[in-house]
């Protein structure tokens, strides 16, 4: 057996009604004094409202910080850091969608004034000590609350990250009520997101792709598959919700430690440059990038196929049961409702090129894929997936 490394969140803490116990949680595990960090979007749920009652309750002081916007700037992180630090913080808890997760952990890092946000970018450049961190996610998709990045966005559209285990929070706190009222668009795009970290992780070419990880992304995908349709048409059925909020995190923990590919190093700059959330933007090149992928390297496809949409069990070929996969993940998309062209996102064409050059700076991701990508693969992909 290859040696690898599994690293994730010590304590996962998973239940419907949980956000209730944030207040005595926060009061055992950090302090009476956090840094409650989220977006202007979550204060209108009535989740912040609940977070802040359950904190007051059990004594704790809170200064909040509500300003995460989407593809966190620069900026967003230092203020952030500088509330925590202004604020004699002991701790912070996140609480949101990827962002306010990703800010989150960063505050928590930056406030100790160990390092700049310059030095930490980077693969393992993150130095402990980092202030004690509970990461509450809302949405089922980027898995941010046991996974080891944050992606922050600097200059005009360029994403750069922090990579390192420093960042893993202390305690996962996943509450499957809280993405009862996601709308059924966000809960398409951010499943498809989780769909895709399963499916990147086990695919990954990675040298630490390993057989935890590969546990994790099958089992996410049955969860997943099953459950999607569901959640995105059915918002209030508990049952799914959960299979997704679980699903999402076990991806996450599976692409933490067996990274992601091209999926993602082609959506990156559709979100730099357009703003396409994130999900969306893995969605929309997704069926062209595994298509690419499993046309010469069917085996991982072949596998998962049957975990994500059983009935693809009955086909015995390798080739085509590893295309019938790219196929239906791409109906999967089509019918939770997700936009399925570029051109519907008004990029114009001719910034394609533009988006291929940009999408080979992401070497930290294309590494891993399957398939070996060049500027010319990535331009025919965004080419087919306008
Ligand atoms: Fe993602």
């Amino acid at each position: 057996m290859t040696p690898f490394n599994f690293n994730t969140s010590p304590s996962i803490r998973f239940g419907p009604g949980l956000l209730d116990q944030l207040g005595d949680i926060v009061k055992n595990e950090i302090g009476t004094r956090v840094l409650l960090v989220t977006d202007p979007g979550m204060m209108a749920t009535g989740i912040v409202d609940r977070a802040l009652a359950a904190l007051n309750s059990a004594g704790v002081v809170v200064t909040l910080y509500q300003d995460v916007k989407a593809d966190p700037p620069e900026n967003v992180v230092t203020f952030c850091a500088d509330a925590a630090v202004d604020s004699g913080a002991q701790g912070v808890v996140g609480l949101g969608g990827g962002s306010s997760l990703d800010v989150a952990k960063l505050a928590a890092l930056l406030a100790t004034g160990n390092q700049t946000l310059k030095d930490a970018y980077g693969v393992g450049n993150a130095k402990a000590p980092r202030l004690p961190l509970i990461l509450v996610p809302t949405t089922s998709g980027t898995g941010s609350e046991v996974t080891p990045i944050s992606i922050v966005t600097t200059g005009e559209s360029e994403k750069m990250g922090v990579v390192s285990p420093v960042i893993l929070p202390d305690i996962a706190l996943l509450d499957p009520e809280l993405t009862l009222g996601l709308p059924p668009h966000i809960t398409a795009a951010t499943g498809i997101d989780a769909m895709v970290h399963a499916i990147e992780a086990f695919a990954s070419a990675s040298p630490n792709n390993n057989p935890i990880s590969r546990n994790l992304a099958t089992e996410a995908l049955r969860l997943m598959g099953a459950a999607l349709e569901t959640a995105v048409h059915t918002g209030a059925d508990l049952s799914a919700r959960s299979d997704m909020l679980l699903g999402s995190m076990m991806a996450g923990q599976a692409f933490a430690n067996s990274p992601v590919a091209a999926v993602h190093a082609l959506a990156y700059p559709l979100g730099g440059h357009f703003h396409v959330p994130h999900g969306l933007s893995n969605a929309l090149v997704l069926p062209y990038v595994l298509r690419f992928n499993a046309e010469v390297a069917p085996e991982p496809y072949a596998r998962m196929a049957p975990f994500a949409f059983p009935e693809l069990g009955r086909i015995e070929n390798e080739q085509e049961r590893a295309m019938a996969f790219c196929e239906s993940m791409a109906a999967l998309s089509k019918r939770c409702g997700l936009q399925q062209t570029l051109r519907e996102m008004d990029i114009p064409r001719d910034v394609l090129p533009r988006l291929a050059s940009d999408a080979m700076n992401q070497t930290r991701l294309l590494v891993n894929n399957p398939r070996e990508l060049t500027e010319a693969d990535a331009l025919n992909i965004y080419e087919a997936a306008w």
